[in-house]
């Protein structure tokens, strides 16, 4: 019978077995798959587990500092990288979702093969790979479609010549959160809303600037922790704010502002192919709306979306 705990035994002696000496470089998003792929490889192999967390720039409010503190505490051994302004110049100027996306993953991927570069003599990538990325390539937004890209125009990064290693490429993604329950992860980290690997910039319509992701940082924070307070983060499938490109006419005292506005979603979904709006309580939502908009300087409106995918899809690029 599969058990989390039988599977975390097997596995950490299937990967002992396979990987012997050899080192294993491994990229961590904050996500759920990511983290359990690398909590289980840390204790088949420890230090040759070489993490490496990127801060992209694109992350919620001091998630990478928040994420990569509870990593170091779990004793991996990780580095993070601060590449916020190679992203930032790279998404200058684009306003295409697509071209958004291109960028996003092909300064990912330089940066990552740098640091891959820095492990000597490493053998393996470790992957967060579930079973479900394998039965169907997911979606053509996703990463693999921008590996492709890039590899027609300039060949394979030294990275993607290596091994590949996927600890839990057989698992549903409940399964794997029980492993990681298993393994003792932070609970914070396992019931995490999925979050897409461009982050913030395909929740900030048009051209990013760090401008623009700072405010939605703080709008997005309120909204968030509200969520959490008032006990709804976990009954909710995925959350987040956009920031629109629209200047709406407010009032504030006696001045007459003219100001963005930030949209709130909220849904709830199985696997993120159907997804139905949620309806968050009118009391929540006001208590949001006010904060967000007395608190966040440069935003003066917030609308909330009650589209349901399809047709609309969660995202809103
Ligand atoms: P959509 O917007 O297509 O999103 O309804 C479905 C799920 O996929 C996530 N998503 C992405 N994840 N890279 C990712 O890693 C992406 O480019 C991307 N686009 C959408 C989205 O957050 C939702 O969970």
């Amino acid at each position: 019978d599969w058990t989390p705990d039988s599977f975390v035994e097997t596995s950490i002696a299937a990967l002992k077995e396979k990987l012997g000496d050899d080192k294993v470089v491994l990229g961590l998003s904050g996500g759920v798959d990511s983290s359990v792929a690398a909590v289980l490889l840390h204790h088949a192999i420890g230090k040759n587990l070489h993490c490496i967390f990127v801060d992209n720039g694109l992350l919620r409010k001091d998630e990478y500092q928040s994420v990569l503190d509870s990593y170091q505490h779990m004793g991996l051994n990780i580095k993070g990288v601060d590449a916020k302004q190679r992203f930032y110049d790279a998404l200058a100027g684009l306003t295409d979702p697509e071209k958004k996306r291109k960028a996003i993953g092909r300064v990912f991927i330089e940066v990552f093969d740098d640091e891959a570069h820095r492990v000597e003599d490493v053998k393996w990538l470790g992957q967060g790979t579930i079973y479900p990325d394998v039965i169907e390539s997911v979606s053509v937004k996703g990463p693999s479609a921008t590996i492709k890209s890039h590899h027609n125009v300039g060949g394979l990064p030294d990275f993607m010549k290596l091994k590949v290693v996927e600890p839990l490429n057989t698992l549903f993604k409940d399964e794997v959160r029980r492993v990681g329950k298993a393994l003792g992860i932070d609970p914070n980290i396992l019931g995490r809303h999925p979050f897409p690997g461009p982050g913030l910039a395909i929740r900030i319509l048009g051209e990013v600037t760090p401008q623009k992701v700072a405010i939605l940082q703080e709008a997005d924070a309120i909204y968030i922790n509200n969520l959490r307070s008032a006990g709804v983060y976990d009954k909710v499938w995925q959350a987040g704010s956009i920031f629109l490109p629209v200047q709406s006419v407010g009032v504030m005292g006696d001045e007459r502002t003219y100001e963005n506005v930030i949209c709130l979603r909220a849904v709830e979904s199985l696997d993120g192919m159907t997804a139905d709006w949620c309806h968050l309580p009118y009391d929540l939502l006001a208590k949001i709306s006010n904060e967000i908009i007395n608190n966040v300087k440069g935003i003066n409106r917030v609308v909330y979306d009650i589209s349901s995918k399809p047709p609309a899809t969660i995202e809103w690029e």
